[in-house]
Parts: structure tokens; sequence; C-alpha cells
């Protein structure tokens, strides 16, 4: 019983964070959950790559190919009516294979950083909200009650609808139970949320990660 008192708070965190959504959901029966919010983190790149696509597999001008398992990332990016938010842009940063990232604020001396990997890239969504990336399945990094489970930072601008600043986990990614920011969402449905689903398998994996505004 001593944590009853904390899921009542933590439901009331939900409601806060989904208040709008309820509102919008009785209003409008098929209504979507509003993709939570969650921190940038301290490695939003200060200085964008020259290279800054939507294939962060590859830099221009550097005959390599990041190290790490290739995967695509592709959704949709909604309101919670569901009507898509085409045009709005898609931008996302992430640890490479050794767990670096691109921004020089990256001070892990223990690993080098991947100089094939982009790091960041950045999509412009399509006329039906529909973006796609291809990258690697980023690696953990931190110790200790700071390490990390893989993730993706995502920001999402949409003219109408303003930002969107968040991150993707994966699905069946054993981390995901000890990394304190993804248990800091409030619940199920929350983390339901920001957890990107498995489309295929195979060489490149595919996964779907739905970005809804509110
Ligand atoms: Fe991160």
């Amino acid at each position: 019983m001593r944590h009853w008192g904390k899921d009542i708070l933590l439901t009331r965190r939900g409601l806060i964070v989904y208040g709008a959504g309820f509102v919008v959901a009785r209003a409008a029966p098929a209504g979507l959950t509003p993709t939570p919010h969650q921190t940038p983190g301290p490695f939003y790149p200060t200085a964008k790559p020259v290279d800054s696509d939507a294939d962060l597999t590859r830099v221009n001008g550097i005959t390599g190919q990041a190290s790490g398992k290739i995967i695509e990332i592709s959704g949709r990016v909604l309101s919670v009516r569901g009507f898509a938010l085409g045009r709005s842009r898609v931008e996302i940063w992430q640890a490479d294979a050794h767990g670096r990232y691109y921004d020089s604020r990256d001070r892990n001396q223990a690993n080098s950083r991947d100089g094939n990997f982009q790091g960041y890239g950045a999509a412009r969504a399509s006329e039906d909200g529909a973006y796609r990336f291809r990258t690697i399945y980023p690696a953990s990094y931190g110790s200790g009650a700071y390490r990390r489970t893989p993730h993706i930072h995502f920001r999402v601008y949409d003219e109408k609808h303003g930002e969107l600043v968040t991150q993707l986990y994966f699905p069946d990614e054993p981390m995901n139970g000890q990394d304190a920011v993804f248990l800091s969402l409030p619940g199920a449905m929350a983390r339901t949320a920001v957890t990107a689903r498995l489309v295929s398998g195979g060489a490149v994996p595919r996964f779907s990660f739905d970005l809804v505004l509110a």
C-alpha cells in the first residue's frame, strides 16, 4: 500500500500530460494519444553536420559506412484527431555504435566517435505526414543510475501545432526497464506511445514510429 499515493501522483501527472488528449478524445472518439514530451538531453547539436540528410549511415565525402546494425525508422506526423501534419520538419539525433554523440559537448573519452556516422539528420514530412530515416540501432551509454537504454531523440516542428521533443525506444529492449528517463513516463500508455513497433526483420529491420502532436 506504500506505493498507492505514488501511483495516484503518477496518474495525476498522466492526466496533466494527457489532459488535452482526453478532451479531444471525448469530442472525437477516434482521438490519438499525444506522443509524450521527453528531455532533449544535453547533445542536440549546436553546430549541425554539413551532411544532415535522412540517411545517417553515410556521410557525404566519406566512403565508409557507419558501424552498427543498420535500421530504418518510418512513420507519420499526425494531430490527435488523426490528420496528417504534412510538410512538418522532423529531426533526429542519437548515439553511434560506440555510444558517442556528434555534438562536441559529448566528452566521453572512453570511446572515439564513429566518423562514418552522421549523428544527426533532418527530413521534411511528405504531404501525408510520412517521414523516413535510415540509421543504426544506437548503443547505450552512461553508467550507474545514468545509464541510458538505446534511444533516438526526435524534434518535430509543425507550423500550426508547434514543437514536440521526445525520444524513441525500441520494443523488447531489456534495458528499457532500468532507464530512468523511460520509467519517468506515467504508465503503460505513455511508454507505449514512445516505443517503436518492429514492422519487419531481416538484414535491415524496419521500425514504425508515429508522432502525434497535441
Ligand atoms: Fe540521449
